[in-house]
């Protein structure tokens, strides 16, 4: 019903245009800030080699053997495994995530947007760091701006989710993906020129664990879902348009080395940045606005390289904001809606919630409840709860209640022994890690 991709190569490169976006080069410097640095990289490095890469073999996995939308396939799945019919409820609790996750999504890559036309009109040509901090508070104080934004990108995502996933997004990632890590290395190679490289570096890999609380590592365990776009059906829906013969482990193995490339990278231009302009490393959600337009501001033809920069971003945005939509979209169209009314009806629904997070930065800054503003909330929900409650149970159905032998015939791992740690790893160590982390940050 849905089409296949290409070749492995093709998966690879949808799936990781889903993995890296946002997560990456905004979400994982900001937390590493506001949880004190290396500890925190360590605690996210051993949940993506421990929970993050198994649970991913498994669900896309499922979502091979099942080849529909998340939803049918989980369904399918309980059944064809005899599966406590609970489980049939995953699909469904990852529609909705998908819907809580692209209505903020869309509003940050909406600030990316607003950035590359800033950075395109000149506006930080040798800017500062209060220069920059001013242009960045000035974007959030106009909602009606963060508003037309959002408006943008969101039409943007539905026009390539109406194409079709295949051909809407293969030839958009296979072109900006390469692009995009040859420009992160290009500010990297910046940021190594920094008086603040050293502490930045430093912030990141200096092994502190007295800055380590509970609540960081729930936090560490939610990113390191939120990067892999885990738990909630999208890497799911994507392994249902995965040619059969392709090998899982090394497709998987290459998708986490890539993400996680990239958000060090990330780490590693924003901090010395940060340090060298005795800018605030617990900055929040701002610190990539805030940080990286004093780069472009110092380097030569800054305004062109930051505009080229900013767009690669909101690329990176798109492929993977495509990928949050499509379990949903995709049942739609499983169930004779077309593809172009089924995207409709998701965008506009995420749009309308979008308009909570917009509001969250100014008009409702102030309105905070259980864990912060309307956008802390949702943040909090979606990467911290129903994403590794998705684990969790992706896990645990592969693990436990999935027939081994159908199991070893979807994975094809040759060495048994290989095979034997990654079903350990599944069937222990990840669930009882993350229900660990769970209990422990919720208490
Ligand atoms: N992995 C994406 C990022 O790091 O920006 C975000 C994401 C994509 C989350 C797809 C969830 C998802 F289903």
């Amino acid at each position: 019903m849905h089409g296949v991709w290409g070749s492995r190569w093709t998966f690879i490169l949808a799936a990781t245009g889903s993995a890296v976006g946002l997560g990456n080069i905004w979400k994982f410097p900001y937390i590493t800030g506001e949880n004190g640095g290396g500890a925190f990289v360590l605690m996210y490095l051993a949940c993506i080699l421990l929970a993050g890469v198994p649970v991913m073999m498994a669900e896309v996995l499922l979502g091979r053997r099942g080849r529909m939308s998340p939803i049918h396939t989980m369904q399918h799945m309980t059944e064809e495994q005899g599966a406590p019919k609970a489980f049939a409820g995953l699909g469904w609790m990852g529609a909705v995530a998908g819907f809580f996750i692209l209505s903020f999504y869309s509003v940050i890559a909406g600030w990316t947007l607003a950035y590359v036309v800033k950075m395109a009109m000149g506006d930080f040509s040798g800017a500062g760091a209060e220069v920059a901090s001013a242009a960045f508070s000035d974007l959030l104080g106009s909602p009606w701006a963060l508003l037309g934004w959002h408006t943008l990108f969101m039409a943007m995502t539905g026009f390539v989710i109406a194409r079709g996933v295949k051909h809407g997004l293969e030839d958009s990632v296979r072109l900006m993906m390469p692009m995009l890590f040859v420009m992160l290395l290009v500010l990297l190679g910046y940021a190594l020129t920094t008086p603040g490289f050293a502490q930045g570096f430093d912030f990141m890999f200096s092994f502190d664990t007295s800055k380590l609380n509970s609540s960081s590592i729930v936090v560490a365990l939610g990113h390191s879902f939120f990067t892999l776009s885990l738990g909630m059906g999208a890497m799911m829906a994507y392994g249902a348009y995965m040619p059969g013969k392709a090998s899982l482990t090394k497709t998987v193995m290459t998708v986490a080395v890539l993400d996680t490339l990239v958000a060090l990278v990330a780490g590693l231009i924003i901090f010395p940045i940060v340090f060298s302009n005795g800018m605030e490393p617990a900055a929040g959600p701002g610190l990539m606005f805030q940080t990286l337009p004093i780069a472009f501001g110092a380097l030569p033809a800054g305004s062109l390289i930051g505009t080229v920069f900013f767009l690669l971003v909101v690329v990176a945005a798109w492929s993977s904001a495509i990928s949050i939509a499509e379990p949903a979209v995709a049942w739609c169209v499983e169930k004779g809606i077309s593809r172009g009314k089924a995207t409709f009806a998701v965008c506009a629904l995420a749009w309308l919630l979008g308009i909570g997070t917009v509001l969250s930065f100014n008009v409702m800054g102030d309105v905070k409840f259980l864990r912060g503003t309307f956008f802390d909330n949702l943040d909090f929900l979606t990467s911290n709860l129903m994403m590794p409650l998705g684990g969790v149970a992706i896990a645990l159905f592969v693990g436990w209640f999935m027939k081994r032998k159908d199991v070893a015939d979807e994975v094809r791992i040759k060495n048994k022994a290989l095979f034997n740690v990654w079903m350990f790893v599944l069937r222990f160590i990840s669930p009882l890690a993350i229900l660990y982390i769970f209990v422990k940050g919720l208490g």
